[in-house]
């Protein structure tokens, strides 16, 4: 029997704080979009909220790691084309520049994160999705995710930031073709272009997940700041600046207890003789013994 037609969709009547879930387990906080019915797509009221819960874990001690996925077979369907787009339409310009702003804003908090950020793709990825999939330092995918610049089948520029996303992770011929074209890239296709770090069956996703982040809870939580911010800030400078800024960024972290993190690490290297730089970190639980 074919399914009833479904009348038009409604605005979600639930309040804000439902629209954003997360679970803190062992020092990694899991948060996801929630809202599976709709796709997690972000409305205004997810992205209010979603900067709310950004900052309330971002200097808790017992979050080391934040893993951003979504609730059900979605990470998310980008913006919300009837709360984000259209009720903004139609309050007028001061209403839409302020869909924007919580918007980008909650990416922009996300990109400069204090700790190490990784997405974990589990499912339909578009257009505005593509703003936390760049603000997360690492990403992770499931082969069944789907990545689409779905845009130009609605009739728009891919805004938000999306283009210069695609820009930045995909090569000049795939980008075009993404944005042009609006057909998606599976997880492995996303994978082989560059726009996740790894593509991997459903049910091996989140121990893969887990384990990148087991591995980044035992580095130097102050040298893994300072690296993520590097690399984001050298993609867009010339050679020299970059250099200079590397000192600068060093020079910084001395300050957060650097050199006796250092002289720690190099004396189990080279004296005690209990770990190998290049085969992994050093014991951070020995520093100030
Ligand atoms: N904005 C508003 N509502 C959305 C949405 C979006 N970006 N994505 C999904 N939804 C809503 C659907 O309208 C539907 O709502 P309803 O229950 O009121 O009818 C509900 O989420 C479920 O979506 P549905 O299309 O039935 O799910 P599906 O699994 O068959 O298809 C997608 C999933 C993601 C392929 C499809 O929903 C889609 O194309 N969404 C739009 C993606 C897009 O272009 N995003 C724009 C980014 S800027």
């Amino acid at each position: 029997m074919s399914q009833p037609a479904k009348g038009p969709s409604q605005p979600d009547p639930r309040p804000q704080e439902d629209t954003v879930a997360y679970d803190i387990v062992d020092g990694v906080a899991w948060v996801s979009f929630n809202r599976p019915d709709k796709r997690n797509c972000m409305s205004p009221k997810l992205n209010r909220q979603m900067l709310k819960v950004l900052e309330d874990l971002e200097f808790r001690d017992d979050v080391q790691v934040l893993v951003l996925t979504g609730e059900g077979e979605a990470f998310s369907a980008g913006m919300d084309l009837l709360e984000y787009f259209r009720a903004a339409e139609q309050e007028g310009l001061h209403k839409t520049r302020q869909h924007q702003r919580e918007a980008y804003g909650w990416w922009e908090r996300l990109r400069w994160y204090e700790k190490p950020t990784i997405a974990m793709i589990n499912g339909w990825c578009f257009g505005g999705a593509y703003g936390p999939l760049f603000a997360c330092d690492l990403a992770f995918c499931s082969d069944d995710a789907q990545f689409g610049l779905s845009e130009i089948n609605w009739a728009i520029l891919p805004g938000g930031g999306a283009s210069k996303v695609a820009a930045e992770l995909l090569n000049f011929r795939d980008a075009m073709y993404h944005a042009m074209m609006g057909e998606n890239l599976s997880g492995p296709e996303a994978a082989a272009k560059g726009m996740v770090n790894e593509s991997l069956p459903a049910d091996q996703l989140r121990p893969r997940v887990q384990a990148v982040a087991d591995v980044l809870k035992r580095k130097d939580s102050h040298a893994l700041r300072a690296t993520k911010w590097a690399v984001r800030r050298v993609r867009e400078m010339t050679y020299d600046n970059a250099e200079d800024y590397l000192i600068r960024a060093q020079e910084a972290l001395n300050d957060f207890g650097g050199w006796e993190t250092r002289k720690e690490a190099t004396k189990q290297f080279l004296d005690d003789k209990t770990y190998k730089p290049g085969l992994g970190a050093f014991d951070k639980s020995k520093l100030g013994n």
